[in-house]
């Protein structure tokens, strides 16, 4: 219900302000994912991954991905079966052309540290700081929450995300090996560049 009221008063609030940042047509579009992934995208929970500064590429993937059931998801499969059929690209467009405000979610210093220097083997994709790479749709993992992060590394350990893909396969051996308590720093870390 106080979503419902949210969004009539966004609405109401464009309508008064006239040209703005809802006058994109994926912005109208996007306004029902902000019960979740809060409004424009900025997700202020530590579960819930930030859409704001997405890659178009990789989010169509993660669409594509939920829509078809290969990336599971019970929440997600219905929102990216309706993102498909008003048009993907709306919504890439406008949640890619969002800067990412970092989660306000604190972690611990010391848990970041030792995530940093744990880091190692994620820097041949995802780079130096987390920052991925579009070309290769490798997302970047700076500023997301940290309870999504790790929440995503185990479910590609347990082979739960995209089961049996094999272009993921590296990565998921790579997530077998690490402990609960390594994934945790790795989450820190990630969370915490800036
Ligand atoms: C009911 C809550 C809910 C709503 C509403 C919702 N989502 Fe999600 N979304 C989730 C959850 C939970 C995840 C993480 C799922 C997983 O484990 O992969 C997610 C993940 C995503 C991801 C993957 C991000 C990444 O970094 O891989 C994208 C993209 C996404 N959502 C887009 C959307 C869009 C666009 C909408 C609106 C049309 C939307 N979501 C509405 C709950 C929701
Ligand atoms: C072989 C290349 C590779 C390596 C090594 C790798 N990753 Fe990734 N990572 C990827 C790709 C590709 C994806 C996107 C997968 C998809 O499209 O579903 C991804 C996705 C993720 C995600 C999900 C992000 C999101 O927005 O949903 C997290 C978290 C992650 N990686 C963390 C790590 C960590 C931590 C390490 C090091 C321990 C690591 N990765 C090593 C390629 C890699």
């Amino acid at each position: 219900m106080q979503v419902v009221i949210g969004i009539a008063l966004v609405l109401a609030a464009a309508s008064v302000a006239g040209a703005g940042p809802l006058d994109t047509p994926g912005a109208m579009k996007a306004l029902n994912c902000s019960a979740c992934h809060g409004f424009a995208g900025q997700s202020a929970g530590d579960t819930m991954p930030i859409l704001a500064g997405l890659w178009p590429e990789y989010f169509k993937k993660a669409i594509a991905d939920y829509a078809s059931g290969k990336r599971p998801s019970t929440e997600m499969e219905p929102y990216a079966k309706q993102v498909i059929q008003f048009g993907v690209d709306d919504y890439a467009a406008y949640f890619g052309g969002l800067k990412r405000e970092p989660t306000k979610i604190a972690v611990d210093a010391t848990a970041a540290g030792r995530g940093r220097a744990a880091a190692q083997p994620c820097v041949i994709c995802h780079g130096p700081d987390g920052r991925g790479d579009r070309a290769k749709l490798i997302p970047d993992l700076a500023g997301q929450p940290p309870g999504y992060l790790k929440n995503q590394m185990m479910l590609f350990r347990e082979d739960k995300r995209s089961p049996g893909d094999p272009s993921l396969k590296a990565i998921k051996e790579l997530m077998k090996s690490l402990s609960d308590d390594t994934m945790s720093d790795l989450a820190a870390y990630y969370s915490s560049v800036r």
